[in-house]
């Protein structure tokens, strides 16, 4: 018989390794992906492009409910799009990157969030990794495995920089600290902060190749789904 579905919430930091390795995660298992931080993105992208001032955090949450995003979940090309249009380059720019933690910071906003990555993760039938801030604690409490990622500042910094490169000239330094000032800003935020579920296993990747970060999630999703 088919595995059951089997659902797997991937949170921590930016920098830690999250995308690369929840991609290659679901990859390896079959299992679909969902980026929740794209989602955040894109919000953020038609509030800049709609003349929404982000830091007015009624027009804001007035706002939250217009966008229509849909991500694609096949891990080998997720994509996104805003009523209609692919987003996948524009949501990737700096002026996103710096307006987004206001954004998702913002109550309704999050509740407008969370509500689609719940109906993506529901559909997605034979399971799927949700990697993000507040999976493991608020969107799927429930899931089957939940993993915490963590690196130092430094490695951190450095795989955001690696990442920007060809994209926008960026300074490691720059990077390192709008990187800790929006993890502070994350980390801080009344609804739903970053945070480690009581029940997730922490993974520091400061010094593991993205290889051994990705088989020691797919052993935990193994061992869980030998005993269900
Ligand atoms: O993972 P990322 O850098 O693309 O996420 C962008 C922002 O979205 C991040 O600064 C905080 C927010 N976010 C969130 O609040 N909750 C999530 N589940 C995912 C992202």
């Amino acid at each position: 018989t088919a595995p059951a579905a089997v659902i797997v919430a991937i949170d921590g930091p930016s920098g830690t390794g999250k995308s690369s390795t929840s991609k290659a995660v679901a990859s390896h298992l079959g299992l679909s992906y969902l980026d929740t931080g794209a989602q955040y993105r894109a919000m953020t992208w038609w509030m800049i492009n709609n003349g929404i001032d982000v830091s007015d955090a009624v027009a804001v949450a007035d706002a939250a409910g217009k966008p229509v995003i849909v991500s694609g979940t096949d891990p080998a090309a997720p994509t996104i799009t805003v009523d209609g249009e692919d987003a996948s380059g524009p949501i990737r720019t700096q002026d996103v990157t710096a307006k987004v933690s206001a954004v998702s910071a913002v109550p309704e906003v999050r509740s407008v969030v969370t509500a689609l990555q719940r109906a993506v993760a529901a559909a997605a039938e034979g399971g799927i990794v949700v990697e993000g801030r507040d999976i493991g604690t608020t969107v799927l409490p429930d899931a089957d495995v939940k993993i915490f990622l963590t690196a130092s500042p430094e490695a951190r910094a450095a795989r955001r920089s690696g990442e920007l490169k060809g994209q926008e000239a960026v300074d490691v330094s720059v990077t390192r600290e709008a990187l800790i000032r929006r993890d502070a800003a994350d980390s801080s935020r009344k609804t739903s902060p970053l945070a480690k579920a009581a029940d997730a296993v922490e993974v520091d990747t400061t010094e593991l190749t993205l290889q051994q970060v990705v088989e020691c999630v797919v052993t935990l999703v193994e061992e869980k789904r030998a005993v269900r």
